[in-house]
């Protein structure tokens, strides 16, 4: 199946990223949004990407332009899906604005363009409900910005064909992604589960008076987090030993979190309109400029990361399976 050509419907904080991607990838790009203001700012936003880009996965300023002559930013979604071979849909979370949507790219494309959604976890089933040929269908999970992290999760379905699949797969491959595959339809997929299991636990502790918000981050990010891109926590289980992991887990297990709703502290704090970054408060207070220099110093340190462990040949595989034998030091938790 070959794929020149594709469209992406919501160009919000991961439409417009996705759609560089795949430009950055030499493929034509159709964009677009419901809203005028969104649609109106896509390009600039992917222009500071790409400017964020440079000298790294874009070799300089004409390269970033070529970029963006790619895309072509349209009003309408009929006029965005017609002769593309595959469409992304990125509108909001919500299901049945997804399910009308997916009908909606579907009355207006051939049978065998193969339709994507980029869901942070809807399972695949409830969403394929909508179309009338599920067989080209599947999700795939980016990860935000989707054109630094280098991971997607590729979620197919029951019914979606493998040639489908395998297609998707070299698409991602050639955007100089790493596809990995999930291999049943479970809400959140792999990445979010994991990611929701952490939150819900840090929110827990600071619930109940363990830490403070600045300090469970601070542990987060300065300990275990600072060796998850170099080392897996499956692989960090092995080269602590499984004995460790049952002697932790065994004492340590029954008393972690096992709410199965939002905790209350994150329920009063959306009730008193403390959503984060969008209301200035959450758990951190965010005056004017802090956010951006958040993300600008998040994006700065990813793209820098992805580019060592490129040089590394850590895009892939878990560490050390190609490399030579070294003595075997002693490893704790
Ligand atoms: N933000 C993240 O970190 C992240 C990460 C991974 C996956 N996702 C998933 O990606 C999808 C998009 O999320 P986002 O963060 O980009 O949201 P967003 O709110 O930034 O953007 C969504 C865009 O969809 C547009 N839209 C809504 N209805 C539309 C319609 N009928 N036709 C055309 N455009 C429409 C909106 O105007 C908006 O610009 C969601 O499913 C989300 O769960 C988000």
């Amino acid at each position: 199946m070959r794929i020149d050509k594709l469209a992406v419907i919501g160009a919000g904080t991961m439409g417009h990223g996705i759609a560089q991607v795949f430009a950055q990838a030499g493929l034509q790009v159709a964009l677009t949004d419901s809203n005028a203001k969104v649609r109106g700012s896509a390009l600039a936003r992917i222009e500071g990407n790409l400017d964020a880009c440079l000298g790294r996965s874009v070799t300089d300023r004409n390269g970033a332009l070529a970029v963006l002559e790619r895309i072509t930013v349209t009003p309408d979604l009929d006029e965005a899906v017609s002769a593309v071979d595959l469409v992304f849909e990125a509108v909001f979370e919500d299901l049945e604005l997804k399910r009308q949507v997916l009908r909606e790219i579907e009355a207006h494309c051939a049978p065998q363009v193969i339709l994507i959604s980029s869901t942070s976890g809807y399972r695949v089933r409830d969403l394929a409900v909508a179309l009338d040929h599920p067989e080209r269908f599947l999700a795939l999970h980016f990860w935000n910005p989707p054109y630094v992290v280098p991971v997607v999760e590729v979620m197919p379905g029951a019914h979606t064909l493998p040639e489908v699949v395998d297609a998707t797969f070299a698409l991602l491959q050639k955007a100089g992604k790493v596809p990995a595959l999930v291999r049943k339809d479970v809400p959140g997929y792999v990445g979010n589960r994991l990611q929701h299991a952490l939150r819900r636990e840090a929110i827990a502790l600071v619930a109940e008076g363990v830490a403070s918000p600045e300090d469970v981050d601070t542990i987060t990010r300065l300990s275990f987090g600072l060796r998850m891109p170099v080392v897996g926590p499956l692989e960090t289980v092995d080269l602590a030993g499984l004995d460790l992991t049952q002697a932790i887990q065994t004492y340590l297990l029954p008393d972690l979190d096992r709410s199965t709703a939002p905790k209350q502290l994150v329920r009063d704090k959306v009730g008193r309109g403390e959503l984060g970054v969008k209301t200035g408060e959450g758990f951190y207070e965010w005056p004017p400029g802090r956010a951006a220099r958040v993300i600008r110093r998040r994006d700065e340190a990813l793209l820098e990361m992805v580019e060592w462990l490129r040089g590394h040949d850590l895009l892939g595989a878990p560490s050390g399976q190609a490399e030579a034998p070294v003595e075997e030091p002693r490893h704790n938790e």
